[in-house]
């Protein structure tokens, strides 16, 4: 039977048993929130009513839930969707015999500036939209009877990013229920200071707080479980003397021999199960999933995991998870993965913010290397309400509550303390300031009062950074601290700071080559590249002349008769590049331990080279619907091992067209290129060619694709021309599903011909419904669509359309998909 802390919520029903041995409780406090679009006086007072408003359970983003409108103060940089301010309530009654216990309330995310009540007390505002945060309750609490937690949201200040944030709680919220003694928020820390194949030792330093009014001792150890389960080494018990309301830490080590590695082949994982006991009674259990793991950055030879060199083949990622919004779905990320690393994928960064733990976890399991970045902007602003404007009061605290937060993860190997931040360069008189002045100015009074000096030969900008890098380190010394940077000259403020452990450049591909001059034994990686522009099967020929969009000339904001980019891999915006190039000078480049495509997918937001219509992105390999674009064979065929063919565009086109036929191969020596049979003879890569292309006058019929090695067929793709639609075609990426009203089947819909060709230029109507579950959003991938990713309407674009459907009960799900004039079809899943 299932304890829990809160036996009535509103309708739910939690049975409660006893207390057996569990001596923490962490549950699930997503259920059954009241919602308010708008501000509401009054609305955080116990006695409030909230019965009139909307019930729902988070995560939960409203933004996404609105309609696209160039009025909408946004803007079409962060998604032209609605912000605003909203409230969210929950009633909850924890049980009585729960008194004595700490509760303290977890939000994972809540975008953003949010101000928590409960029983119409504050708790605390937190600005930033990306950290997770805890309130202790316990104070507050009525036990036995009824509570009220209150979340003010203001996301009213627009636009305040650059990309689309969502708005809401819209990650996880949690209830933790524990003794007066136990581990912190955040307390582990397990790390792996030597690794071998034979052995390892795992330090764990776990910190105990003493909520009670007097001070107690306490004895600590550490259990490690093996990945298989079993328990596979034990420390020693430590005994510590904690004063009232005070931490302390005890530090442990064990060895564990012929540790199980963790890596992207093999991404095995441990738990370390930390025990707190007080009076000879177990008063705290914690678990801290970690992996043994080694590795180092070396500024010749890149990144090495376990000794052996891996070179990160990354994407940048914003956290929307498309008509999703940024309302958490595990299996919408976990999608995003499986997507990726079928793709060659094994990196991954976090632009530019922390990212949902979940994320997190999904590496750690699946093996994804991550590049965990805190800040897009310092105090130098990038749009009028950004986190600029909170930086001063909170980034220490939103620093140090990240690394805490996600240093157990094996996945993470580098911490960025911003992305491009404008600090690159003077803008402060620094020659004219007094430290005094610079102090006040980045709020430096606590860190360096006292004996502590400061560099004054060092511009304001560089001791921010020094003092950003040290925090970091302090709280996590096993891993290098990095910042993407678009200024690649060593006369960046933040290069001079000397602290950075890994430089990492934006773009500039022709400082790639010169770093090893200019930065003489320093590492290096690229921390953000490519930035190529693309729609999903829309094409511009000639396909080799590059299209660098938006051009000097125009302006920033240009249109095009259609807000469309050419999918050939000849677009890129002025500061970017092709794939093709990018990828080239990576993989020729020893020194430089990864890239991060800008970006892995297409995201809300930031629609570059045009402005609205367009409202999300095309940088994407994969587009928003997770439909892969062309480019995506290309990294395939270079990253992974796996035989590869793709060839394209589609053969839908007019008589007279001449088409220019591109094809990504691998493990081949050639391929033949065969129109209706007919050869149109062998070509191979040459030079610095990642691909092999044709100019073929269209007629109908079949263009076929060979690849040989050695004279011997190694794989044979064929694109037909479509006919007429006759039928709709439902593909559903898993046909069993959680009834949970989380999990999720990820459904595509194409019209196809007599023969079973999907017709690739289609772009009819289809409406969706659903029986016995529900429709959680909708999409085909098409930057400039209009409607609201959370209607059952969507036009196919390209020839796809998406249909997201989650279960809340158990049984069949009946999708159904209708075209007119075509027919309709239904699918049917179950939900267990
Ligand atoms: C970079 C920036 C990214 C994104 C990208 C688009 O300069 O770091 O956040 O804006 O440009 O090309």
């Amino acid at each position: 039977m299932r304890r829990s802390i809160v036996f009535a919520a509103l309708g739910l029903m939690f049975v409660s048993c006893g207390k057996g041995n569990e001596t923490r409780l962490r549950e699930s406090f997503n259920d059954c929130w009241h919602f308010q679009l708008g501000d509401v006086a009054g609305a955080e007072a116990t006695e409030f009513d909230h019965s009139a408003w909307r019930t729902l359970d988070v995560p939960h983003d409203w933004s996404i839930e609105g309609d696209f409108s160039l009025s909408n103060p946004s803007s079409p940089g962060t998604g032209a969707l609605p912000g605003g301010i909203a409230w969210y309530r929950k009633s909850f009654t924890p049980q009585s015999r729960f008194e004595g216990e700490r509760i303290y309330i977890d939000f994972d995310g809540v975008y953003w500036n949010s101000t928590v009540w409960i029983n119409g007390e504050s708790l605390g505002n937190r600005p930033s939209g990306y950290i997770s945060f805890r309130y202790d309750l316990t104070p507050h609490i009525r036990w036995g009877e009824e509570n009220v937690i209150a979340v003010r949201v203001d996301n009213s200040m627009q636009p305040n990013s650059r990309w689309y944030t969502g708005s809401g709680i819209y990650r996880n919220v949690w209830l933790v229920s524990v003794g007066a003694l136990h581990i912190d928020n955040w307390g582990t820390f397990v790390t792996t200071p030597e690794v071998s194949a034979e052995s390892a030792t795992v330090e764990i330093d776990a910190t105990v707080r003493n909520s009670s009014d007097e001070a107690a001792e306490s004895v600590v150890w550490t259990e490690i479980i093996g990945p298989r389960g079993g328990r596979v080494a034990s420390s020693k018990r430590l005994t510590v003397i904690i004063e009232a309301g005070e931490t302390a830490t005890a530090k442990a080590q064990v060895e564990v021999s012929s540790p199980e590695l963790w890596s992207p082949d093999s991404p095995e994982l441990y738990r370390a199960v930390t025990y707190v006991e007080s009076g000879r009674n177990i008063v705290d259990r914690y678990e801290t999933t970690f992996g043994i793991r080694s590795f180092n950055f070396d500024a010749e030879r890149g990144f090495f995991l376990n000794g052996a060199s891996v070179r990160l083949k990354g994407v940048c990622m914003h956290h929307d998870m498309g008509a999703l919004g940024s309302a958490v779905h595990t299996r919408a990320l976990e999608r995003q993965l499986e997507i990726l690393r079928a793709m060659g994928c094994n990196s991954i960064r976090t632009s530019h913010n922390p990212p949902a733990p979940e994320l997190l976890d999904l590496c750690d399991r699946m093996g994804f290397i991550v590049m965990d970045e805190t800040f897009d902007v310092w105090r130098k602003r990038k749009s009028r309400y950004d986190y600029s404007v909170f930086f001063g009061d909170w980034y220490e605290q939103d620093l140090t509550d990240h690394i805490l937060r996600d240093r157990n993860h094996p996945s993470v190997v580098m911490w960025s303390i911003g992305n491009e931040v404008l600090e690159q360069w003077d803008d402060v008189r620094a020659d004219t300031m007094t430290m005094q002045e610079a102090n006040t100015l980045l709020n430096f009074a606590g860190m360096f009062s006292g004996p502590q000096a400061v560099d004054t030969t060092l511009h304001v900008n560089s001791i921010l950074t020094r003092k950003m890098a040290d925090m970091v380190r302090a709280i996590d010394p096993t891993r290098p601290v990095t910042a993407g940077c678009q200024e690649p000259r060593p006369s960046n403020l933040l290069f001079q700071a000397n602290t950075l452990d890994i430089i990492g450049f934006n773009y500039h591909e022709a400082d790639w080559l010169t770093f090893p001059e200019n930065f003489p034994g320093q590492k290096f990686y690229i921390s953000e590249s490519t930035s190529a522009l693309a729609s999903r099967g829309y094409y511009i020929m000639p396909s080799d002349t590059v299209l660098v969009w938006p051009s000097q000339e125009r302006g920033r904001r240009f249109q095009q008769p259609v807000n469309h980019c050419s999918a050939y891999d000849n677009s890129h915006v002025p500061w970017g590049s092709t794939h093709e190039k990018s990828l080239r000078m990576f993989r020729d480049l020893e020194y430089a331990a990864g890239i991060y495509v800008w970006t892995g997918f297409d995201y809300l937001g930031e629609p570059t080279p045009f402005w609205w219509p367009s409202r999300s992105s095309y940088f994407g390999i994969v587009d928003l619907a997770g439909f892969p674009k062309d480019a995506y064979y290309l990294y395939q065929s270079e990253w992974t091992s796996d035989d590869v063919l793709h060839v394209f565009p589609h053969w839908n086109w007019n008589e007279g067209d001449l088409v220019d036929v591109w094809a990504y191969y691998n493990n081949a020596d050639e391929v033949e290129l065969l129109l209706n049979g007919q050869s149109l003879g062998r070509r191979a890569k040459s030079g610095d060619q990642m691909h092999v292309q044709w100019q073929v006058p269209w007629t109908p019929g079949v263009i076929t694709a060979v690849s040989y090695r050695g004279g011997q067929e190694v794989l044979r793709r064929e694109v037909r021309t479509a006919g007429q639609a006759v039928s709709i075609r439902l593909t559903a990426d898993r046909e069993q599903i959680e009834s949970d009203g989380h999990d999720l089947s990820f459904v595509t819909v194409e019209v196809v011909d007599a023969d079973g060709t999907p017709l690739p230029t289609a772009d009819n109507l289809v409406n969706f419904t659903v029986k016995g579950g529900r429709i959680a959003g909708t999409d085909n991938g098409d930057p400039t669509d209009p409607v609201s990713l959370s209607k059952p309407d969507r036009h196919l674009f390209s020839g796809k359309a998406l249909a997201i459907v989650k279960a809340d009960t158990k049984g069949k799900v009946t999708l159904t998909a209708s075209v007119e004039g075509v027919g309709q079809t239904s699918i049917t899943l179950r939900a267990k």
